[in-house]
């Protein structure tokens, strides 16, 4: 088994869209750019990503509080954050074509890649996108759709301090949706306009920063590696003065290795008291009797990243070319596909039915039904998506109560007593 990185991305990109992983978004009216739909195996992908997260920040933790604020917030979140401030990106525009670039990923500042025309000045372009609260037109109505998750767990500082009582260190964790009005969003799901993100914000006294900056950082490296991540692909870069956000003291970006370069991953930053003091924010220790305003590490993981960089590590050819996923059995879209040797034998399809596919359908989910085709066919469109084990009920089994489990990375067989099966399965996802 060899892995192939020619025409990588098109072959991912080919893949996702024919196996139902990810469609571009607004498909059908001719796409709309730096959007992308998650199809049933795309989701269920990002769904693994996002419990598997969720399980060892949240709750096998005893110090994180988990919130789901609402994107939308009023505009002195955005403004007190520096958001409407700082929140840009340098932009140039042809003055012949119209054509935009990030000054920062064009090499000839004056001359159109495109056309060959003359480019303008460069200007900031605020990346937020703005909107209406309400049917007044005035602008007081304006709220933007949230740039970072962040800020929703900043605002809600005192609420998760006033309900829990929490001793420093704590944190606080929340997944969902962010969005960016991306000047050129490109390859594929990494740049895009509507995205996903994990973050953390990790309270700590400001002399404890350093300490936990480094916790963090191996907490982070633990869980990239336990979804099955490519870690030689993955690298540190200390981020430089000029270059870091405008609220970010020290900040590790974890870079990936992607076919079109290497690449910001996930990042960790150091976001001081800058946030908590901007909002106004402080904490009252009871034990110590004083007030102080707590120190900021965020570790903050995006979520499509996760998935592409995941797609990216999983991705493999057989010996005569033909693509398949190796994904860890903890985040494969699908556990097991369950397959009646012969569809048109009744007796095989009621046994495979009640007594296999029933049963661990009900204890995984992640279980699928396939009676399409011969075995090899079947097999070949589970390794595709990455089914880590295909389990064939036949006449044998009928008289024995065994089932074979063929392993997608060794093509192996071997023969399982069904009332193990459940076992098997779970020590595997283990
Ligand atoms: N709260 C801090 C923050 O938002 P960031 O580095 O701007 O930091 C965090 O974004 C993560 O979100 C990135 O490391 C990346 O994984 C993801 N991300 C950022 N912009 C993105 C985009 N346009 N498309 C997809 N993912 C993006």
């Amino acid at each position: 088994m060899q892995k192939k990185e020619d025409n990588l991305m098109e072959k991912i990109v080919s893949l996702c869209k024919r196996r139902g992983f990810i469609f571009q978004g607004s498909e059908i009216y001719g796409g709309l750019a730096g959007t992308y739909d998650y199809g049933h195996f795309g989701l269920a992908l990002k769904n693994n990503i996002k419990q598997n997260w969720w399980k060892k920040f949240v709750d096998n933790r005893h110090d994180m509080y988990g919130i789901d604020a609402a994107i939308l917030m009023r505009q002195e979140v955005w403004q007190n954050a520096g958001h409407v401030a700082n929140f840009a990106d340098p932009m140039v525009e042809c003055e012949k074509c119209k054509e935009k670039f990030r000054t920062d990923q064009i090499e000839d500042k004056n001359k159109c890649s495109v056309c060959c025309g003359r480019l303008g000045e460069a200007k900031q372009f605020n990346m937020m996108f703005q909107t209406k609260v309400g049917a007044s037109d005035d602008s007081s109505a304006i709220s933007y759709l949230r740039p970072e998750t962040a800020q929703g767990m900043f605002v809600n500082f005192k609420n998760t301090v006033d309900a829990f009582h929490p001793k420093l260190p704590f944190g606080m964790a929340q997944i969902g949706k962010a969005f960016r009005n991306e000047i050129t969003p490109r390859d594929f799901i990494f740049r895009v306009r509507e995205f996903e993100q994990m973050e953390i914000e990790y309270f700590v006294r400001e002399g404890d920063w350093e300490k936990y900056f480094k916790y963090w950082k191996d907490e982070m490296i633990e869980w990239m590696e336990s979804i099955g991540l490519d870690m030689s692909k993955v690298h540190e870069l200390e981020v430089e003065d000029g270059d870091r956000a405008h609220y970010s003291k020290r900040t590790v970006d974890f870079e990936f290795d992607y076919p079109f370069g290497r690449k910001e991953l996930f990042g960790l930053a150091y976001r001081t008291d800058f946030d908590l003091k901007n909002h106004k924010l402080d904490y009252i220790d009871e034990e110590k009797g004083e007030k102080i305003v707590p120190h900021v590490i965020e570790p903050t993981f995006g979520v499509d990243r996760a998935v592409l960089s995941l797609l990216l590590s999983a991705y493999n050819e057989d010996d005569i070319e033909r693509p398949f996923f190796k994904f860890n059995p903890s985040i494969a879209p699908v556990i097991c596909a369950v397959s009646p040797l012969l569809k048109n034998k009744p007796e095989l399809v009621e046994y495979a039915n009640t007594k296999v596919f029933a049963p661990l359908k009900a204890e995984f989910g992640r279980v699928i039904w396939d009676d399409n085709g011969n075995i090899g066919k079947r097999y070949r469109r589970q390794d595709e998506i990455g089914t880590p084990y295909c389990i064939v009920i036949d006449f044998d089994t009928l008289t024995d109560d065994t089932v074979t489990v063929r392993d997608r990375d060794t093509g192996e067989q071997e023969r399982v007593k069904v009332e193990n099966l459940k076992e098997y399965i779970q020590e595997k996802i283990n």
